[in-house]
């Protein structure tokens, strides 16, 4: 493994060994957390979007196939309540597969401007058709035909195949005529165990876990 990049570095850029940056633009403090972890991070959320960061609802989703081979992707994150995080997605994509296979999922959010992190163990579930079509029916014309277009993580032979078929399909549904399609819906993760992490000077970071017990959320320090 070479940390030089790349190793003859003719670009002028820095090694990869010296690419390191010192966090310092908060803390956690127990004395002031609050003991629902989803009123933080709500909180914290809120402060990604106030921030204008891109894409501050993006996070990552692992999911696990049935053989243990874990794999993951970004999505964005739609909504969340006491009962978990939801997305939306293609219930025949390889993610969909997996999470039907076995519906232990984690999730990232990344916000490094904030140099913060949040990561979730969970369970999914499916959300209902209801609340799949109210989402559904609220996106732009284009996102909703596209969901009819794309069978998600199959192979196709080229791009023309695809805008092919988003003619057919335009043509098929008039704007404000789209049907949920039948393969396309939502999931929510419930999640056991969300992890707040801030990053602080020399690597000393905060990290906090909240771990259900019960009705109750259980919260620890963890060591950096
Ligand atoms: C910023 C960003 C947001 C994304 N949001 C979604 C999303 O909400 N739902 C989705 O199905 N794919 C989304 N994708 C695409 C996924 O990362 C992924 O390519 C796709 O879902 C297929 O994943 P799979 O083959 O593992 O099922 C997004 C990608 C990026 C980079």
């Amino acid at each position: 493994m070479s940390v030089f990049y790349p190793s003859s570095n003719p670009t002028g850029n820095p090694n990869l060994a010296d690419l390191r940056l010192n966090y310092e633009k908060g803390a956690l403090d127990e004395a002031t957390l609050p003991a629902d972890p989803m009123v933080l991070f709500r909180m914290w959320l809120d402060d990604a979007i106030a921030s204008a960061l891109m894409e501050p609802n993006a996070m990552t989703l692992a999911s696990v196939s049935s053989e243990g081979q874990p794999s993951a992707r970004t999505v964005l994150l739609k909504g969340f309540d006491a009962t978990g995080f939801s997305f939306f997605t293609n219930y025949h994509s390889r993610k969909a597969l997996e999470l039907a296979a076995n519906p232990k999922a984690s999730l990232v959010f990344l916000w490094k401007e904030r140099e913060r992190q949040v990561c979730v163990r969970g369970t999914v579930s499916q959300t209902s058709r209801e609340e799949s079509n109210a989402y559904f029916q609220s996106r732009p014309y284009g996102s909703q035909i596209g969901a009819w277009v794309s069978e998600q993580s199959k192979s196709i032979p080229n791009r023309e195949w695809l805008e092919n078929r988003e003619r057919e399909l335009k043509q098929q549904y008039p704007e404000g005529q789209v049907p949920l399609p039948s393969n396309w819906g939502g999931y929510v993760l419930t999640p056991h165990e969300i992890e707040f992490w801030q990053g602080r000077p020399s690597r000393l970071h905060d990290r906090i876990s909240y771990a259900q017990k019960g009705d109750l959320w259980e919260r620890q320090r963890l060591s950096p």
